[in-house]
């Protein structure tokens, strides 16, 4: 596709390609940048870049999505308001530099199916397929977590997006039938085996995350003053990963109502994930499924980041045969929820969902039944 595409743009086929899909997390909302657990899965939807290089020192970049086109200079990489798809790009291009990296100049063209403001991370997507693209076009070295931190930075720093690690890191490292368990204290991580029983399916909601980026850094800001809080009660703690929910009581004291709802959702959620990976790996899908519930309730209860439709959402799911667990996933407000289904019922929940989901609210859910696959720095 993208061979064809770029050859289109630029009228030669690309020197190189890279391939970086989105991501939807099974479990562990909102616990990332709380130095706790997450246990995403890259999926089936990917972008893909092509490029070739110039002989001068310009990026001149095309987005088949956008059908839009910018150029820049690597001399001087600013943000650009008007182009904001370039920016992901741009950040990338900027950190790789300062890093002490030698870029030159290139013809980019990208595109792809991972659809956008509906919290699969294409935006993720497309600062680790930027790294990776320009791994291979400039013979860059960088370990695969110095290329996700790097990733990360792009959408902190330059796009000014708050964003955890979650979702760089398995948008690089995700594997085909697997989910990624991942500490978000010290990056290690391992993969864990997914069922053949069952699929994971998701459902967007057609609500566009409008409200995300304000409440997330509200919710950021909460847990770390929780933190602070936690502090005062002679228990020196630097994140909410460090207690367990007997800890929790015994501070809460000194904790706000808002407050503790809060932090009662993070120590919870990072328990949660831990039975979560201990309950795929002897094959309790059933129990896996009761978590993904309790995880949403939490969300939408305690850390109150769901909304109504992914609510709707939610409900509608688990009357369907089959079902498994359903949970709002990603940073909430909008985007999409996550099901785990039995296989051989899939398809016909998907099409249950989507007809009930339009009745009950007047929206139209898209639907994808998805693969975990491979990351960006995952060889095929
Ligand atoms: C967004 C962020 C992630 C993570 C989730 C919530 O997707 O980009 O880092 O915090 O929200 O779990």
């Amino acid at each position: 596709m993208i061979k064809q595409s770029f050859r289109k743009i630029y009228g030669t086929p690309p020197e190189v390609i890279a391939r970086s899909p989105g991501r939807v997390n099974l479990i562990g909302e909102h616990t990332d940048y709380n130095d706790g657990y997450v246990l995403p899965a890259a999926i089936d939807r990917t972008i893909e870049f092509g490029a070739r290089r110039r002989s001068d020192n310009f990026i001149h970049a095309y987005s088949i999505d956008f059908q839009d086109e910018v150029e820049f200079s690597l001399d001087a990489i600013e943000k650009d308001n008007h182009h904001s798809w370039s920016n992901y790009l741009r950040g990338v291009f900027r950190f790789l530099q300062e890093g002490g990296h030698r870029l030159a100049g290139a013809d980019v063209a990208f595109g792809g199916n991972v659809p956008r403001e509906a919290g699969l991370s294409s935006s993720a997507a497309v600062e680790v397929g930027a790294v990776a693209l320009a791994m291979k076009l400039f013979e860059i070295e960088l370990d695969p977590v110095e290329a996700i931190r790097l990733a990360r930075r792009a959408e902190n720093e330059f796009v000014n997006v708050p964003c955890g690690i979650m979702d760089q890191f398995a948008c690089a490292l995700g594997k085909r039938n697997r989910a990624l368990f991942l500490d978000c204290r010290d990056l290690s991580y391992r993969y864990v085996p997914l069922s053949g029983r069952v699929k994971i399916v998701v459902c967007y909601s057609g609500v566009r995350r409008a409200l995300a980026a304000s409440e997330y850094e509200i919710r950021l800001n909460q847990c770390r003053q929780a933190v602070a809080q936690i502090g005062t009660t002679g228990l020196a703690v630097k994140s909410l990963r460090e207690i367990d929910l007997t800890d929790l009581e015994v501070a809460s004291p000194s904790l706000s109502e808002i407050l503790l709802k809060r932090a009662r959702h993070v120590v919870s959620e990072n328990g949660r994930v831990l039975k979560a990976v201990k309950d795929l790996e002897r094959g309790d899908l059933e129990s896996f499924g009761r978590l993904m519930i309790a995880s949403h309730e939490s969300l939408r209860d305690d850390y109150e980041v769901s909304c109504r439709e992914l609510d709707v959402l939610v409900e509608l799911a688990l009357k369907q045969q089959g079902v498994l667990g359903a949970r709002m996933t990603g940073a909430g407000f909008g985007g999409c929820t996550v099901n785990m289904v039995l296989a051989d019922a899939a398809e016909p929940f998907a099409e249950a969902v989507s007809e009930d989901y339009k009745k009950a609210t007047g929206l139209n859910a898209e639907v994808y039944v998805c693969e975990a696959s491979n990351g960006a720095l995952v060889a095929d």
